[in-house]
């Protein structure tokens, strides 16, 4: 999100889970009759030209009516305050908590309406998954594929601080909520689960976790679990298959103008079983911690727009999660009004367009439809009871009072416009609070966790005071322009942190690996010489070639899709190297008989140009650390932290070795991205088409070795599979809110603010009703028949149920105390086409020269069921079920049958 390019051109997409043909509702009710003649005539013509020409385009099955939020799980308590607190508002105060006040309006890059009567402020959403977006005095964390390398759910920081006690995810969220409150943020835009990972050059992989669905599932939640524990509520986002950059909407690649004009965002294809078992797995994880809100995609799924498709939202998301929270748009990718609230959107962000027009399909047009009958108020009534129980449930469960927003996203001058684009109410703007706490020990102590040691030929590492330290490239170096040169991180001058786009924040500080490299090589009595200057082959040569160990430093950068640079349109355009770096790397290694590479890059890159070359030493693999790049790297570098971080992705020989990418050229106007390898993305695809990679997923080596034994399978319970213990609530038919138009005007004494997104209606509006062509049940107050998959926070409660206990013991055999991350990986039986391996455990342990310790993996009956298309439920394939145990995806001990 966080598009800062024109409000894209509003067309009407054709999709079977919506509305066939877009109407705004006001323009609806305006011409309702005419309309509707012309849309018999458009339907029967669309139906017709479907079948006759567009036979294999994807299509979304519809899934109506939205179900009701009904209080499962621990949500109870929280629904029945916010069903007590929607029954006394007036239609004017529930439409404007739905609505955004514009792009700018407001302090934060969402701002939803307020309820003055009731002496309630707007609600403030804001940007990143990594830190608190436009503002100062925050933590700039690593970012969520480095965080997910720490593979660390268990580990307990000892005495940092106090209230953090789970594991570094966790303690990262926990902090990361602590942040966002302490700016007044309601609403933290992340963790990201979508994109998933599935190519490699995707521009936004890196805000999420990495391309196995477990890892990225066991990473949302532990991560919402820390951010809610703070009372701040987290937005698990981009629901779904938000797969690449190029073509995610419309006028922004039109904006490109050497692609082709496209009418339509990017339709991501995906069958049902690979929806299941890849792209909502991590979703299902994140409405099982309890997160409160979701964030839809820019793109279509299977030719509906992800922002009303009715099938994912209401048919997967709140039916068959049991999700209880609400819903909104990513910026300005809603695409219509009744629509798009009878599909199952909840909120709109920021409200409009980017910029704001002052229009919107929702606000004053939402009022109208439930005046006009065009929108049952039994819908608005849930998306408004959806949004107070969430803040019941995660921001109000305490009593402490949640703190006002005091910072502005769109200027850091004391004083200022705190409605910022049209320029009102100049007061004092920005309090610069400092957030930080003790956050930067966490984010070392992560770091530290999260580098991954590729190559360490006889142990190169850990470094033994060298005599003459050579750093090589830019990469090592600061951004001349300072670390916050380029807005939202828009360039990649100087080492790599983070990639670019809305999922970024300022730094507050910033310590490069030069630095951090420099000051402890002194402390050791080495010499450090530099060479910052990618290009300078004589100096870089020279300088190589008088040291004792060289690093040469290179990266790879990627982002979302309304920054360029060098020409990456968000995605990558390769996944080699930047800046020549493979050339770097050689000439410093013809120089230098102990070369260490350190990458710091957004995911994978081709390494096959010098990885065996016979000087390059030692790879470390530094990631996307934020704002402390160098002291964990030194920490690593000289033996203080025994490496323990594991590949989150596989590193391939060759790109084309993936299977999949990104698509750069459209050649349909409604680009088609068909997901055709199905299950098959990052290692489930080399393992089933025997393809060797570099370095597989799970891979990281370390400074001791560890050996594994003992595997142990014990049956757990014998429960069945039950059936969905859920009873679908029916709308109460209240009295729907009728009235005279000018009981819903702006009041005589308010002023407007332009551009600004308010829920009252012009004084000319006809709030007549008419009849409308909705699709089948849309507007039922019969609900539709649950889905026997749901019943439960994440689906059915007997997913979760734990079917076998496996055990394994894992021994440090030296010569340094360190941690091994013990991995699980299933194979299931051949008549379940399911990939040859999938992650389904991990446990880090810490130990000690000739420690052990035994390790335990609970295994649910999710974890050993495919997504049977023709049931429509989970089921658990019949024949035998092999267990592996072992450091990685391809070097895996231990096995046995269950
Ligand atoms: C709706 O929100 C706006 C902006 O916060 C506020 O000015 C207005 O008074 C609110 N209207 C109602 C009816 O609460
Ligand atoms: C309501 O929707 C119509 C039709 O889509 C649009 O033209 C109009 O600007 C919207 N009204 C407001 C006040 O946003
Ligand atoms: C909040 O305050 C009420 C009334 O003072 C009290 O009954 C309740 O226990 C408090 N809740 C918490 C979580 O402190
Ligand atoms: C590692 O060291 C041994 C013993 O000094 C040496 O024989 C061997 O060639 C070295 N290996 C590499 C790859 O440099
Ligand atoms: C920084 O990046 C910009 C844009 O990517 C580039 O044009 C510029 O030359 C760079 N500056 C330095 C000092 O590297
Ligand atoms: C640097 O060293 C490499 C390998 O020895 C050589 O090919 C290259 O020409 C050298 N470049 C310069 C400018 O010295
Ligand atoms: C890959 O992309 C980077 C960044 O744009 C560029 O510097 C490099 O030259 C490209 N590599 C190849 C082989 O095209
Ligand atoms: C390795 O480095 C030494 C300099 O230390 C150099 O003489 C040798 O040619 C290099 N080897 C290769 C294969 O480049
Ligand atoms: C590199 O070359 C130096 C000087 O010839 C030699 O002492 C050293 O052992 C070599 N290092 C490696 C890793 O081969």
């Amino acid at each position: 999100m966080g598009d800062q390019r024109p409000k894209q051109n509003i067309r009407h997409p054709w999709s079977w889970s919506s509305f066939p043909h877009i109407g705004r509702t006001a323009a609806w009710f305006l011409f309702a009759a005419v309309m509707a003649a012309i849309f018999a005539l458009l339907l029967g013509l669309l139906l017709h030209h479907h079948t006759a020409a567009q036979q294999s385009r994807a299509v979304t099955d519809p899934w109506y009516p939205s179900p009701l939020a009904s209080g499962l799980d621990d949500w109870g308590d929280a629904y029945s305050r916010a069903r007590n607190f929607v029954a006394g508002l007036t239609l004017l105060e529930k439409v404007n908590i739905t609505t955004g006040t514009g792009w700018q309006s407001d302090r934060c890059v969402g701002n939803t309406g307020s309820l003055p009567r009731l002496g309630l402020g707007s609600l403030c959403l804001q940007d990143s998954p990594l830190g608190v977006r436009f503002t100062d005095y925050v933590s700039v964390f690593p970012s969520g594929v480095q965080t997910a390398s720490t593979w660390d759910k268990e580990y307990a920081l000892s005495n940092m601080l106090n209230d953090l006690t789970y594991s570094l995810i966790y303690n990262r969220g926990l902090a990361l909520g602590q942040e966002f409150r302490g700016k007044g943020v309601n609403v933290a835009l992340g963790p990201v689960a979508g994109p998933l990972g599935r190519t490699p050059a995707a521009g936004r992989n890196w805000e999420g976790f990495s391309p196995d669905p477990y890892l990225t599932g066991v990473a949302m939640y532990q991560t919402i679990l820390g951010t809610q524990s703070t009372g701040v509520i987290a937005c698990a986002k981009h629901l779904i298959a938000n797969e690449q950059e190029h073509y995610r909407q419309a006028a922004e690649s039109n904006g490109i103008k050497t692609h082709r004009h496209t009418t339509e965002s990017l339709s991501s294809n995906v069958d049902d079983r690979t929806l299941h078992e890849l792209y909502l797995w991590p979703f299902a994880d994140a409405v099982r911690a309890g997160v409160g809100s979701f964030m839809t995609s820019y793109n279509q799924i299977n030719n509906s727009y992800a922002s009303q498709n009715s099938k994912i939202i209401n048919g997967l998301l709140k039916d068959e999660l049991g999700f209880q929270g609400f819903v909104m748009t990513d910026w300005a990718a809603q695409h219509s009004g009744v629509e798009s609230s009878l599909s199952g959107l909840d909120m709109t962000m920021p409200g409009t367009g980017i910029p704001s027009d002052g229009t919107s399909y929702w606000g004053s047009n939402l009022t109208l439809a439930v005046l006009n009958g065009s929108l049952p108020e039994w819908r608005l009534d849930d998306q408004v009871t959806r949004i107070f129980a969430a803040l019941y449930k995660i921001q109000n469960k305490s009593n402490s009072t949640f703190p006002e927003v005091n910072f502005s996203s769109w200027t850091s001058d004391d004083e200022g416009d705190a409605i910022f684009a049209p320029g009102e109410q100049y007061q004092r703007i920005n309090d610069h609070v400092d957030v930080r706490r003790s956050h930067s020990s966490l984010i070392r102590e992560i770091n530290a966790n999260s580098i991954v040691l590729l190559k360490n030929i006889n142990s190169t590492l850990p470094l033994k005071s060298p005599k003459q330290i050579a750093i090589i490239g830019s990469n090592a170096g600061p951004n001349l322009a300072g670390p916050n040169g380029c807005p939202d991180r828009g360039c990649d001058n100087g080492t790599l942190a983070l990639g670019w786009g809305s999922g970024t924040a300022d730094f507050s500080y910033f310590i490069t690996p030069l630095e951090a490299i420099q000051s402890r090589a002194i402390s050791e009595g080495s010499g450090v010489q530099y060479v910052l200057e990618d290009y300078n082959y004589a100096q870089i040569n020279a300088t190589a070639r008088r040291a004792t160990t060289c690093l040469a430093f290179i990266n790879s950068n990627s982002g979302e899709h309304y920054i360029s640079v060098d020409l990456n349109e968000g995605d990558r355009n390769n996944i080699t190297a930047w800046h020549d770096g493979d050339q770097l790397v050689s000439f410093t290694a013809a120089n230098c008989n102990n070369t260490i590479v350190v990458v710091n890059s957004v995911g994978p890159i081709i390494l096959e140009p010098w990885i065996n070359h016979p000087n390059v030493t030692a790879l470390v693999w530094a990631g996307l650390p934020g704002e402390d790049s160098g002291s964990s790297l030194v920490q690593v570098l000289f033996g203080d932290v025994n490496p323990s971080g594991k590949l989150p992705y596989t590193i391939a020989k060759s790109a084309s070795d993936y299977g999949t990418n990104v698509m750069y050229e459209a050649t349909e106007d409604v680009p088609q991205q068909d997901f055709t390898e199905g299950l098959f993305i990052d290692y489930r695809h080399f393992d089933q088409y025997k393809i060797e990679p570099r370095f597989e997923f799970g891979f990281g080596l370390s400074y001791s070795t560890f050996s594994f034994s003992s595997l142990l399978i014990e049956k757990a319970s014998d429960s069945p599979y039950k059936a969905n213990p859920y009873v679908p609530l029916t709308p109460i038919n209240a009295t729907p809110t009728r009235g005279k138009v000018s009981d819903y005007t702006f009041p005589s004494t308010f002023s407007r603010v332009k551009n600004y997104i308010y829920p009252y209606i012009p004084a000319d509006s006809n709030i007549d009703g008419g009849s409308y062509p909705y699709p089948p049940h849309a507007v039922d107050t019969t609900p539709h028949p649950p889905s026997p998959a749901g019943g439960g926070p994440g689906g059915n409660p007997s997913l979760y149920d734990v079917l076998y206990r496996v055990s394994a013991t894992i021994t440090n055999n030296g010569p340094h105390p360190g941690k091994e991350v013990a991995q699980l990986y299933i194979n299931l039986p051949s008549s379940a086409n399911a990939p040859p391996k999938q992650l389904r455990g991990f446990e880090k342990v810490s130990l000690d020269v000739n420690a052990s310790a035994t390790v335990t993996f609970n295994l649910t009956r999710r974890d050993l069921s495919i997504w049977d298309v023709k049931v429509q439920n989970w089921v658990i394939p019949t024949g035998p079920i092999t267990v592996f145990v072992g450091r990685s995806s391809r070097d895996l001990e231990l096995v046995n049958i269950l």
